[in-house]
């Protein structure tokens, strides 16, 4: 880098960064969102609909943006989110990402979808982390994980209840990604991105895996419909609040419900035990043309608030965002795409810059709001009131 070179610092930036590095198929699966990407657009527009009220005079020398997450210490009031796959952006993705939540004092959330696995994200952190876990078919390899969970020390289970089968992501037929676009064996396609980072990293290769191995169970690990397939077949469309009454069962740490956008789909989720719910429609990457999350928060937080702890993701891209969610009445925001995007545009070190930024600019906001403590914030803050 020269000193005429412009240096990643928003997420946008990161995300143009990204865009140069990645082949187009990754980075289209990083970005894209269900269908028309209708809820894509509209998590962003209605964070941006939301404006503060600046209050002047007040002393505000004592700003302070930590806060407890499910009895995570955290340094402000974001979590990093899972993010499947995350070893094919950067090389093993997870480790860096999860170094970087480390200096920044944030819990990290390890995808059931990883890269790397649980064992490894644990040595290389030495801290506790959080862990998202899909229902699987087989439950006794979900006891099994979770027991893996336990052992590496995650204190959080983070479980999605939003993709009973994976979402219609157009742009994975356009780039080839799916039906057969692009060469039929991981490996040739490895040779013909132009970083090979990714391909080292995919796993096929005998490396340890949270969905073991690969290898006893898919015919052709090499083949990439084959891959697809067998990881698609995996998830159990017949899961029901039942099942989180066993998972319930099974877990004995904190739960927390992702994927919620509807109070009584809330309602049930705590009824069934869970310490905290996530409103979330998965980034906009399931079902297209439901409404953003940030304009379903506040009636969730009505509903169940009292009760349990209550997050949001979807369209989070700067710090002023949290405080926007803060506002309307979320514990936390979790951190999707943003991350992600620094971490292929500059790996461990880009995460780090990103998260540190977000606090300067939730202290910053604070302040010129007239606010020293999170919990001053409300939804009077707020000028723009979106539907409740
Ligand atoms: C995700 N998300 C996700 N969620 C989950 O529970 N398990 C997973 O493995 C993944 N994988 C995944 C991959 C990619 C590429 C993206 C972009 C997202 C959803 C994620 O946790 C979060 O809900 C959204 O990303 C939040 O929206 P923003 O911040 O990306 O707009």
């Amino acid at each position: 880098m020269s000193i005429y070179d412009v240096i990643p610092v928003t997420a946008e930036d990161h995300r143009r960064r990204a865009r140069r590095r990645l082949p187009r198929f990754l980075f289209d699966y990083i970005e894209g969102g269900a269908n028309d990407e209708l809820t894509l657009a509209a998590n962003s527009r209605d964070f941006q609909q939301l404006q503060f009220r600046q209050r002047v005079m007040r002393d505000v020398s004592t700003v302070d943006t930590a806060c407890e997450l499910l009895g995570f210490q955290s340094s402000a009031p974001m979590v990093i989110a899972p993010v499947g796959m995350t070893g094919m952006y950067a090389r093993r993705g997870e480790v860096q990402a999860a170094r970087a939540a480390k200096a920044a004092g944030l819990p990290f959330t390890l995808s059931t979808m990883s890269i790397c696995p649980l064992e490894e994200v644990q040595a290389a952190t030495q801290t506790p982390f959080w862990f998202q876990l899909y229902m699987i078919r087989d439950r006794e390899f979900v006891q099994r994980l979770l027991q893996r969970a336990k052992a590496a020390g995650c204190t959080t289970l983070v479980f999605t209840v939003d993709l009973p089968l994976p979402g219609m992501r157009l742009r994975d037929f356009r780039n080839g990604m799916l039906g057969g676009g692009l060469p039929g064996k991981l490996s040739q396609l490895a040779q013909l991105v132009s970083s090979p980072l990714w391909a080292l990293d995919v796993g096929i290769k005998g490396k340890p895996h949270n969905f073991g191995n690969l290898k006893e169970k898919i015919a052709d690990p090499d083949d990439l419909d084959l891959y697809k397939a067998f990881i698609d077949s995996q998830f159990d469309p017949s899961c029901t609040w039942d099942d989180i009454r066993w998972l319930r069962d099974q877990w004995q740490g904190k739960l927390l419900v992702k994927g919620v956008q509807e109070v009584d789909d809330a309602r049930a989720a705590v009824d069934a035990g869970a310490d905290a719910v996530l409103v979330s429609n998965h980034g906009a990457r399931q079902l297209d043309s439901v409404a953003s999350s940030i304009s379903k928060l506040p009636a969730v937080v009505a509903a169940v608030g009292s009760e349990v702890e209550v997050y949001v993701d979807g369209g989070v891209r700067s710090g002023l965002d949290v405080v926007k969610a803060r506002c309307l009445g979320a514990t936390g925001v979790f951190l999707g795409r943003a991350w992600v995007y620094a971490l292929a545009s500059r790996g461990q070190q880009g995460v780090e810059q990103l998260l540190g930024l977000f606090q300067k600019e939730i202290a910053t906001a604070m302040a010129l709001m007239g606010v020293n403590q999170l919990d001053d914030l409300n939804p009077e803050l707020l000028e723009t009131a979106i539907s409740r």
